[in-house]
């Protein structure tokens, strides 16, 4: 592990198995049957079909229960889920985690022209720029370290991909918590970098 790796997993609080688990445990049967509105945009089964809507299958449950409590708390913007969230109770999302990490995530393709600098950014970094290799906190599969809440991204749409990357660097997407992980790590990617890496994403397995 290079040392800046070590230095953001510190600040994340994730080295030395700091993970205190949640006293709520998600019920994926209960969690599909509150999942009917989701299904329009995400899919029944969390695997969406268009690029701009995130798959939710198989995403970590810690990440996704994350984001729904930010999104219903208004620390993450999503305006198309606008009051979608309110009437869930916490264990109405953790269920909702539950399920939608239960069900398996489809994966896409990478465009042939850009697997190249995109596997070479994703797993080496750029050591000149002090940008990190995404499989450190990732993993170099995509599959994430769902215990950490690091989030799952192989075979996710480029589209959405380059979204985030793009709103972390602009400081559109300001939830990645007080060490600005994902920001500070978005803010060393050039435009370039960001088409490479999110088309690479969507066709890792
Ligand atoms: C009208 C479309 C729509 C509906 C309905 C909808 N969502 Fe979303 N959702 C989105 C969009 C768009 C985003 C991504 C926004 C962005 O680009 O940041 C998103 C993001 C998310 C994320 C974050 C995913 C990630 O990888 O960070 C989660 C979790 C989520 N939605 C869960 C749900 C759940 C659960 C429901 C049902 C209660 C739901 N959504 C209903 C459109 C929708
Ligand atoms: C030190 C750990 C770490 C490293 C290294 C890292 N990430 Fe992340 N990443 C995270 C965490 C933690 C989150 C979740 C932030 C949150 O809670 O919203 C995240 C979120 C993301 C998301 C949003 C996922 C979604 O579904 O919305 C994308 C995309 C992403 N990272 C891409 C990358 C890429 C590309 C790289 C390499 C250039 C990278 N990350 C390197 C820790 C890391």
């Amino acid at each position: 592990m290079n040392k800046l790796l070590v230095s953001l997993l510190l600040t994340l609080g994730v080295t030395g198995g700091a993970n205190a688990a949640g006293t709520i445990v998600g019920d994926a049967a209960a969690g599909q049957s509150k999942t009917a509105v989701c299904g329009a945009c995400h899919n029944p089964d969390g695997n969406s079909l268009a690029p701009n809507f995130p798959k939710l299958a198989g995403q970590g449950d810690k990440y996704l229960l994350k984001q729904l409590n930010d999104i219903k708390g208004g620390k993450r913007t999503v305006l198309e889920m606008t009051g979608m969230l309110t009437a869930f109770s916490d264990q109405d999302l953790a269920d909702i985690a539950a399920y939608f990490s239960s069900q398996k995530g489809s994966v896409g393709a990478a465009d042939p022209k850009l697997v190249k600098q995109g596997e070479e950014l994703f797993r080496g970094g750029n050591l000149e720029k002090g940008l990190p290799a995404c499989t450190g906190c990732h993993s170099p599969n995509g599959a994430g370290i769902a215990a950490a809440g690091f989030p799952h991204l192989g075979g996710q749409h480029a589209s959405y991909v380059a979204k985030q990357l793009t709103a972390f660097r602009e400081g559109e997407r300001t939830n990645d918590g007080d060490a600005m992980v994902m920001r500070s790590i978005a803010a060393k990617l050039s435009n370039k970098d960001i088409e490479a890496l999110s088309s690479y994403i969507q066709g890792l397995h």
